[in-house]
């Protein structure tokens, strides 16, 4: 398995992303199914919004963070995001909270199609049975059969092992205890091996993304298989994006907070963000970022804002997470 440097290894299709680039400024998202009307911004619009992945399955459009919770904040936190309208609750074994969050999902008594979880598998359990070990614990901490989306959390490229895992998890996915299988901190040069080596695409690439940090050409390259990207760290956290003078104007002119802002410039321009709060105001807050548009001058503006430089500082090729 290789860990060479990113710029030696990729060979972009330069047409395919000038196609993949157009269609994206024309609106014409294939993830996007167009299902609900733009003046939609209840409760139940905001749950029922969701993109359709390569495999069919569909997927919300916006979903809670929860990094950095223990279980018995987040029993409470996710039970009250369940109770704003959030329906993607996004959480982790490393995150040591899947027992609160499957607290709080049983809780709510929301029949367990509308919600949609993501877990992630952690450095250390990568392989063949260390998977399938590792998903059962998942599960029995969730006290859930299957979840919806499964990642593996980093690639550990040194450790040589994300292809087998890849493999593993369609299998567990093909046993019914997976709904989708997906990857997060994944260069498109190992997106690329996972498809020539294993045969089939993740559906979803979890992976740092903010307006000083918009990875344009791994979305591009995305676009053209099909693999909807996830933004973590969306509101860029220690970037200072909320605060940005640009950031702010727009907020002002269109009425709505920076933070709003930020997350509508995610919702159109194709990625699903995944805030984290642990507060209900800011909960209902982040919801509200349907049915209403920033116009293309001020889509142009939050483009400028990339510096290319990432707020956490984590490159995938050399970031260990075990
Ligand atoms: N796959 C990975 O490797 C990876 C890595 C990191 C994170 N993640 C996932 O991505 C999620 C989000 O990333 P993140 O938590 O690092 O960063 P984030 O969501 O960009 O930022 C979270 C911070 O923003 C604040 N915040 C939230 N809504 C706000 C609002 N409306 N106005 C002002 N401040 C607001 C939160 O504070 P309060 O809580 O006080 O509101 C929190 O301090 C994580 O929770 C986790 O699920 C994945």
């Amino acid at each position: 398995m290789s860990n060479q440097p990113q710029e030696a290894q990729i060979e972009y299709d330069e047409e395919k992303i000038a196609r993949a680039g157009a269609e994206a400024e024309k609106g014409e998202d294939f993830f996007d199914d167009h299902e609900f009307d733009a003046g939609l911004t209840d409760q139940a619009g905001v749950a029922g919004r969701r993109h359709t992945l390569h495999d069919g399955t569909r997927i919300p459009q916006i979903g809670l963070g929860t990094a950095r919770m223990d279980d018995a904040e987040a029993e409470a936190v996710v039970y009250e995001a369940l109770s704003t309208g959030f329906r993607l609750i996004d959480t982790a074994v490393n995150y040591e909270n899947e027992t609160g969050v499957g607290r709080a999902i049983k809780d709510s008594l929301l029949p367990r199609d509308e919600v949609f979880v993501t877990t992630k598998l952690p450095g250390r359990d990568h392989g063949t049975d260390s998977v399938r070990r590792s998903l059962e614990g998942s599960l029995g901490r969730l006290g859930l059969d299957r979840v919806d989306l499964y990642l593996i959390h980093w690639p550990n490229p040194k450790h040589g092992l994300y292809v087998d895992s890849f493999r593993t998890m369609l299998e567990l996915r093909d046993e019914g205890l997976v709904g989708s299988v997906g990857v997060s901190n994944f260069t498109p040069e190992m997106v690329d091996e996972l498809i020539a080596k294993v045969g089939e695409a993740p559906t979803v690439n979890q992976v740092e993304l903010q307006p000083q940090y918009q990875q344009e050409q791994l979305r591009a390259h995305h676009h053209g298989h099909r693999i909807l990207v996830e933004a973590w760290a969306p509101l860029g956290y220690d970037s200072k994006m909320l605060e940005h003078e640009w950031v702010q104007e727009i907020a002002a002119d269109q009425g709505r907070t920076p933070a709003q802002v930020i997350l509508r410039w995610h919702v159109q321009s194709g990625v699903l963000p995944i805030p984290k709060t642990s507060k209900a105001k800011r909960m209902a807050e982040n919801l509200d970022v349907f049915g209403w548009e920033l116009t293309s001058r001020q889509m142009s503006r939050m483009k400028m804002l990339h510096t290319g430089l990432s707020a956490s500082g984590f490159d995938p090729w050399e970031h260990e997470e075990m």
